[in-house]
């Protein structure tokens, strides 16, 4: 039997201030929610890659808000104690803050215990109100996939001087709208080390290297499911393990004991 406490925004923190690394994966369905949290893992970020990775589309543009509904709703019924972060969808909250608002209640009335949205300086007028209201939020800086056209494709963020200066500006001013912990993507090992040690709060890191709080990885990606090559910053864990099982508590032995990544592999 597990006997592990609900995780709590508040226990996250804690983790995080003693130097315990955070270990979440994606996870979109009540099995994986089940077998994910079972296996350790601290937080399921039910996110909007699962348009690329379940609906089979080459972006994460077109899911819905009740695709991430249902998802949402799906994960929670298979969770007992991971922390649940749902992706807010492109087109929910780029209008305004009612919006958004409006949307990130749906998501927390779905099971999700904090909301992900994506964007610079433009969304901390959001994150205030939300956090205002009581929901929890998780900034995501660096590479954005919902930016995906406009940033000109899957390129790593904040290489050069200026536009180092102004993620961790961004970063500075999502933190002080209430944001409760950054998701930073594509993000050179070295600044994200140094944004990491900067901020108050939980830097999870995807391609950002080894000196964040703690990873994050698609689900499929790091099972060695998804076709073709995969990004530079991943590790199948399926790759040396017995079974399922063994491959995710694998992955959070070494998101914990900083195996993982290894920055002369998976970094920037
Ligand atoms: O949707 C997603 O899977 C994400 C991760 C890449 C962080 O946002």
């Amino acid at each position: 039997m597990d006997a592990r406490k609900p995780l709590t925004l508040h226990r996250l923190r804690e983790m995080h201030a003693v130097g315990i690394k955070l270990a979440m994966l994606t996870c979109y369905d009540a099995l994986f929610a089940r077998l994910l949290d079972g296996a350790g893992v601290d937080v399921l970020l039910v996110g909007d890659s699962l348009g690329m990775v379940l609906q089979g589309h080459t972006t994460t543009l077109s899911v819905s808000m009740q695709e991430m509904i249902y998802h949402t709703a799906c994960v929670a019924r298979g969770n007992q104690t991971a922390w649940i972060i749902a992706d807010m969808p492109f087109g929910s909250y780029q209008e305004s803050s009612e919006q958004a608002t409006r949307n990130a209640v749906r998501l927390v009335q779905a099971g999700a215990q904090m909301v992900k949205l994506e964007g610079g300086g433009w969304t901390a007028p959001l994150i205030r109100s939300m956090v205002d209201r009581g929901i929890p939020v998780c900034a995501h800086l660096g590479f954005t996939p919902q930016s995906v056209h406009a940033l000109g494709g899957y390129r790593v963020q904040g290489r050069d001087g200026a536009s180092a200066h102004m993620l961790r500006r961004q970063a500075t001013d999502l933190v002080e709208a209430g944001a409760g912990m950054l998701v930073l993507e594509m993000v050179p090992a070295v600044l994200a080390r140094e944004l990491t040690s900067e901020l108050p709060i939980p830097v999870i890191g995807i391609g950002a290297g080894a000196g964040c709080s703690g990873q994050v990885l698609v689900l499929h990606d790091m099972l060695g499911l998804t076709p073709g090559e995969p990004p530079r910053f991943v590790r199948n864990f399926m790759a040396g393990s017995a079974d399922l099982e063994s491959a995710l508590r694998q992955y959070v032995a070494d998101v914990r004991a900083g195996r993982f990544p290894d920055d002369n592999l998976h970094a920037f």
